[in-house]
């Protein structure tokens, strides 16, 4: 698939991009890493602001810190350049194509400073504390990448890493995630778990680090689809894993057989995780570009840069899956955009009056992360929540279009469910019931106003 607006190609680029169009800030003034960097970013998502790039960051003086990079919607599509339909076709198209990585011998950019050994001290780093009760620095923005033994896949998903010691992070991976499940088959075959965290890499290769695919699909291959031809990657220093160009690669093993403590940490939900049992890497080594760009993301109270790069893959999981079963659906969004973190939103061209119950219970029991699903006509746009709202106003009645579903899977990390992994879950028809006079529901137009200008 060849993209009509060219993708941003590295991490650089999409931040100079986004900087000529007045979305990215430089703050000259020094900055805490402790707090205030993420300070920025929580008013800047708040507010769907800006980027930043912290210039000086006390403690780091040949650092500087980028933070919100991702922090809105917009940033994310113009790192693709386009819009969000757009958006979600590209990347179904991606993951159903993906285009193999290209091999590039010699040095990567990110190899022209190095640190190993005894030389390798996270505290080097401008690691960033993100929220009140977070249990230490955080990094948040790491594209982590392993490579299955058996399969020679590589596999990628972000995952926050706690820094423990000057070599030593700890790593959160649900049990369900690949990463998780490589170290899990290398432990039981006595095989060391080598690993990478890519920071500052391509906007695609992040991207394509969400995406909710078979785990015999490596995921670099999706970068490579969305940028249009083959990601090219470099081997990394110290261990057999490939990474594109980036700003700063660490290096090093999950540990065999060890788990500790890690958390608490502000969570995706707006709330906190407490503390669990995590397996721990030991990082070997630290590369870097020269004048290196310190890539953090904030997590905690939806919008943040958690959801906006969740948003296509689970818009696209949901979607894809439904479609099987129910080709009438015209649009979904993982509504997260108004602030849930658990809502869907399809748009149906309903042919039978019930079928928006077989949609919406077919959304809600097989999508952990979808505990409220909302079904809307085809005249009301998806991606635009004052229209939702306007449908649930206008063309729902509460006691015959409203259903509760008994508890069933759902988030992992609902602070509100009494079991665990368990949700009630919650349907709305808010389309119109066939045989109705239309008339009476349709928006009002005023002629022109899409054409005004001033
Ligand atoms: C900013 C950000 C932070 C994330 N942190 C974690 C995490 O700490 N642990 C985790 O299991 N998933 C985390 N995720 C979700 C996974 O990266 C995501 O689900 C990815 O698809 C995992 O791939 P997999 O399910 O194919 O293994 C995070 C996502 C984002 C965008």
């Amino acid at each position: 698939m060849k993209p009509d607006v060219p993708a941003a190609e590295d991490y650089r680029e999409f931040l100079g991009l986004i900087e000529r169009e007045g979305d990215l800030i430089r703050i000259k003034e020094p900055v805490d890493p402790r707090f205030e960097i993420s300070a920025y970013a929580r008013r800047s998502c708040d507010l769907k602001g800006p980027a930043f790039i912290f210039e000086q960051v006390a403690g780091y003086p040949n650092w500087r810190v980028v933070a919100g990079g991702y922090g809105v919607l917009r940033r994310l599509l113009r790192a693709l350049g386009c819009d969000q339909k757009e958006a979600i076709e590209r990347y179904r198209e991606a993951i159903g194509k993906p285009v193999a990585p290209a091999q590039v011998s010699g040095a990567a950019p990110h190899q022209a400073i190095r640190w190993e050994g005894a030389d390798v001290d996270l505290a080097r780093l401008p690691i960033t504390t993100h929220s009140e009760l977070d249990a230490a620095p955080y990094i948040t923005a790491g594209v982590e990448v392993v490579k299955d033994a058996r399969s020679e896949i590589q596999h990628l998903g972000i995952h926050r890493m706690q820094v423990k010691g000057p070599r030593r992070l700890g790593f959160w991976g649900a049990n369900q995630r690949r990463i998780t499940r490589t170290l899990l088959a290398n432990e039981e075959r006595g095989v060391e778990t080598e690993i990478a965290v890519v920071l500052g890499g391509p906007p695609a290769f992040t991207i394509a680090a969400t995406a909710r695919v078979s785990h015999q699909i490596d995921k670099t291959g999706i970068a490579g689809a969305l940028l249009g031809r083959p990601l090219e990657v470099y081997r990394c220093l110290t261990i057999d894993v490939d990474v594109p160009v980036a700003e700063v690669v660490l290096e090093g093993v999950l540990l065999s057989g060890v788990r500790e403590e890690e958390g608490p940490f502000g969570e995706f939900t707006g709330c906190y995780s407490g503390t669990r049992t995590a397996p721990v890497m030991e990082v070997r080594a630290i590369t870097t570009r020269q004048n290196p760009l310190f890539q953090d993301a904030l997590t905690g109270v939806p919008m943040t840069e958690d959801q906006t790069l969740m948003w296509l893959p689970r818009t696209v999981a949901i979607a894809e899956d439904a479609r099987r079963v129910h080709p009438e659906i015209v649009a979904v969004n993982w509504a997260v955009a108004d602030g849930g973190v658990y809502q869907a939103v399809i748009a149906l061209r309903k042919r039978l009056e019930t079928e928006v119950w077989s949609v919406i219970s077919h959304v809600l029991s097989g999508n952990s992360l979808v505990k409220y699903c909302v079904v809307v006509d085809e005249d009301i746009d998806v991606f635009d929540p004052q229209q939702v709202a306007w449908a649930i106003n206008t063309r729902a009645q509460p006691h015959r279009d409203v259903h509760i579903f008994p508890t069933m899977i759902g988030a992992p990390l609902d602070p509100s469910a009494s079991l665990p992994n368990q949700t009630s879950k919650l349907g709305i028809d808010a389309t119109i019931p066939l045989g109705e006079e239309r008339w009476r529901y349709e928006r009002i137009r005023v002629p022109g106003a899409d054409r005004v200008k001033w």
